[in-house]
């Protein structure tokens, strides 16, 4: 909607191609939405936003590994829900690498800086174009450019501020957030609950 390139990754070109479809019907006015492979979709993107269940983190990172580049940003979406290995959605499973964030970095290529963010938005929000995303968006990257981008890209969402959050390791506490919030979504039978900080007048 905010005119930037977008394509839409997925094992399976057909269904890349249908959400695609999909994305540009919603839209309502015309947008650039494609659909390619997870492989060729990493191959021609600057930004890299992984979101996959966090059981499926490893085999899609690994399958697409050949295909990143060279100062590319991998921005990793997925939350470590205990729902992705059969448990709740209220609760994280423990991460070996310290969080999900942090596993993506420990298997990409060096050249690609790995950056947290939009984990606690809700895709109800973000899939509805009439809906005001109302959430911040907390980013944790080692690397300042790369948060920088991203930084940049949640400008591009009416209603979402970004926050540099600090380093990559930080992502520990973002991704806890979420299951708080998805238990918030059940007490109060909703299902965007969201996150804004206060207190700090110059969001990037
Ligand atoms: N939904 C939200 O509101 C929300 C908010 C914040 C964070 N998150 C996090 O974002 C991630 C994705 O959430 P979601 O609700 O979009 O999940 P989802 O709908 O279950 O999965 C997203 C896509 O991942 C691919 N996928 C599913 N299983 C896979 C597998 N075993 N191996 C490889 N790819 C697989 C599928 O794409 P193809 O079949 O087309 O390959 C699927 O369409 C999760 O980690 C979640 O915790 C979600």
């Amino acid at each position: 909607m905010a005119g930037h390139q977008v394509i839409v990754g997925s094992r399976s070109l057909d269904r890349a191609v249908e959400a695609a479809k999909m994305i540009a019907q919603t839209a309502g006015r015309p947008v650039r939405v494609s659909g390619l492979t997870n492989e060729n979709a990493v191959s021609q993107a600057d930004v890299v936003v992984l979101t996959v269940p966090f059981t499926a983190l490893l085999e899609t990172l690994k399958t697409v590994k050949p295909s990143f580049k060279p100062g590319q940003v991998l921005v990793n979406v997925s939350v470590p829900l205990e729902t992705a290995v059969g448990g709740r959605a209220t609760r994280t499973v423990g991460v070996w690498a310290g969080s999900a964030g942090e596993l993506a970095a420990s298997v990409v290529p060096k050249m690609v800086s790995v950056v947290t963010a939009f984990n606690n938005v809700s895709a109800e929000l973000l899939k509805d174009p009439s809906k005001r995303v109302d959430c911040d968006v907390l980013v944790c990257s080692n690397d300042d450019n790369a948060k920088r981008i991203v930084l940049d890209l949640v400008k591009s969402i009416e209603g979402a501020h970004g926050f540099d959050a600090g380093a990559l390791e930080n992502s520990r506490t973002v991704e806890q957030i979420t299951a708080l919030l998805v238990s918030l979504n059940i007490r109060y039978k909703v299902k965007n609950a969201g996150l804004r900080i206060t207190g700090i007048s110059h969001a990037s």
